[in-house]
Parts: structure tokens; sequence; C-alpha cells
């Protein structure tokens, strides 16, 4: 096991999130890597309504300690369909358990949709990487409103869907079936995008070894990660049955990072958007070598150990941020 193959030059990315307690470690990963640089943060509607989600991103930027980095909120609802939340997962807030302090981050005037086509347009060509954790309503709409960022954007790395499993339903997960035909625009745009899905993140478990690893730290963004991952185990346990929670926003990031963390295959994948039991399915095809032009990958395995050691690394690296949280 060789230490983490980072290239010298930290991925520069946009984190469109809905915190959301995976999302959360999701931030406090690329904040603390340096493989990572944080160009934005972004929020849209999903786990919970987008005041408090991104009410949510605020406080987690304020625990991190991240200071001159937008963070700007987006699309309050989905392109078509009415609002779909998560509060079992997530709580009322969307991130229930921790007590959040009051954010010390002032949110960015413009709607994400334009600061993503900013950011994008003002960096050269093939260097931003758009990391969605949420639905991909913010991603759609960018994409349609600037069509250059699509050729411009290295590649779109995101958590969602599966193409083995659902979690929403028998076969579609949370963030493409809140906004289908958002999901169904990002996967059929010309940029490369790799499907982080259930397949892989439900390898991502945080287990009793990793919180007592995390607890270990001894830091704020530490003991608010413990925190987080409490609430989320009895969530995880309530409502899907599982013995630890699947902390699935962070593999995106992860996969950023080091790709040898996380194997990927190349086939082409499509969002179902008229099927009665099947909405929202991400149907990948795996009958034959990927078609000539493939743009699409799906995770495959994760390297838990690994995946675990970025994490941890980035909240040591993030160090005693010393926020009150009340
Ligand atoms: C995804 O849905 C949300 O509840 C999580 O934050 C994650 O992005 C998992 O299906
Ligand atoms: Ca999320």
């Amino acid at each position: 096991m060789g230490a983490p193959m980072t290239s010298t030059e930290p991925r520069k990315i946009i984190l469109d999130c809905d915190p959301g307690h995976d999302d959360a470690v999701a931030i406090l990963l690329a904040h603390g890597s340096p493989g990572i640089e944080l160009l934005a943060v972004t929020t849209v509607v999903g786990n919970q309504t987008l005041a408090k989600v991104t009410k949510n991103a605020l406080a987690t930027g304020t625990i991190a300690g991240i200071t001159g980095v937008p963070f700007a909120a987006g699309c309050a609802r989905p392109l078509v369909r009415t609002i779909e939340n998560a509060p079992d997962i997530h709580g009322e807030s969307g991130m229930d358990g921790p007590a959040l302090p009051e954010p010390a981050i002032k949110l960015d005037p413009r709607h994400a949709v334009d600061l993503i086509i900013d950011t994008i347009m003002a960096h050269e060509p093939g260097t931003v990487t758009l990391v969605p954790t949420g639905g991909l309503t913010n991603i759609a709409m960018a994409a349609r409103k600037e069509p250059r960022i699509v050729e411009r954007v290295k590649e779109v790395v995101l958590m969602g869907g599966g193409y083995h499993v659902g979690n929403w339903s028998p076969v579609a997960e949370f963030n493409i079936i809140i906004d289908p035909e958002a999901a169904h625009i990002v996967f059929n745009e010309k940029w490369p995008v790799v499907m982080v899905g259930l397949d892989l993140t439900h390898q991502a478990l945080a287990t009793d070894e990793v919180v007592a690893r995390i607890e270990a730290i001894g830091t704020g963004p530490a003991r608010f990660v413990r925190e987080l991952m409490d609430f989320f185990a009895d969530a995880y346990r309530g409502a899907q049955g599982f013995e630890f929670p699947p902390v699935h926003d962070p593999c995106a990031v992860a996969y950023v990072i080091d790709p040898t963390i996380v194997t990927t295959r190349k086939v082409p994948v499509d969002i179902e958007l008229q099927g009665k039991l099947t909405l929202g399915m991400t149907v990948a095809d795996f009958r034959a070598p990927a078609p000539e032009g493939c743009n699409t990958s799906v995770a495959v395995d994760l390297d838990h150990q690994r995946f675990w050691d970025l994490v941890a690394d980035a909240l040591v690296r993030i160090g005693d941020v010393g926020v009150s949280r009340g």
C-alpha cells in the first residue's frame, strides 16, 4: 500500500452540494487536502430546502476555517419536478446532530449558476473539475446558460446514481431521482462524466474503527465529523438497515485527489425519464467494450483504507480552527 498518488499541481474543483452530513465531510476533505484547490462551493436544493443546505454549507466552511473561497446559493427547486427532501436521512435541518456556529462566511451575491460559469470561464480550458454531490439542477442550468463551459470543464465527477441498486426507489438514487431531467442533461453533454454511485459509496462505510480514528484526532473539525457520523449512523440504521453509514459524497472528492483509490469502468450511461417504476435510473450498459467517444465511466471498487486515510489526513491538516459551536 503506497502513499496517496497526488499530482504536484492541485486539482481545481467547484463543489456543488446540499449539506447534508456526507456533503459536509466532502467540504472538509476538499479543503484539507493538498491535492485540491477549492475554487467555489455552491449549493442546490436536495437534502433540505435551499435555505437550510446553504446555511449548513456556510457553517461547515466556518468550522473548517475556510476563507477566500466564494460560497453561493443556487436553484431552489428542480427543473421540472416538485421538491423532494431527505429528512429521514439528514433530519429537519438537513444536518441534524452537531451544534452549528454562526457562519463567519458571507454568501457571494451571485447565483450559483453564474458563479459556476464565471469560475470555469475565468480559468484555462481543461483545468476545472466539477464535483456535484447533490441534485444536478445547477450544473444542468449552467450548461444550458453558457454552453461553452462544456468543452472547458476537465471532467464532472459526481456522486449520484448506481448501476446495481437504488436508494430512493429500487433502481434510482436520491441525487438523480430528485431532478432526473437535470441528470439527463448532464450525462448527455460531451464532457467526461465519472459517476461515483451507490455501488461505490456503499463501500465507504464509517465503521466503529473509522469513527474512533477520527475522534482520536481531537480537534474541533474532527469532533464535528464524529457528531455528524453519530446522527448519520442512527439514520441509516433506522431508514435503510445499514450497520454502518455509507459516507457517499467525499468519495467523489477522493477520486479527484487520487483516482487510484477508485476503480472505474468506461460504460455508456443514460438516465431513465419515462419509466413508471424506473424513473431516475442510471442505465449503464456493460454488455460490450464502450463505443468510441463514450464519455461516461462508473465507479466500481473503493480502497476503503486509503479513502479514510485521505479523510483523516485532511482533518489533521485542517487542525484546530477554534470555532465555538455554542
Ligand atoms: C446522496 O443523497 C444525499 O442524501 C447524500 O448527501 C448523497 O449525496 C446519496 O444517495
Ligand atoms: Ca449530497
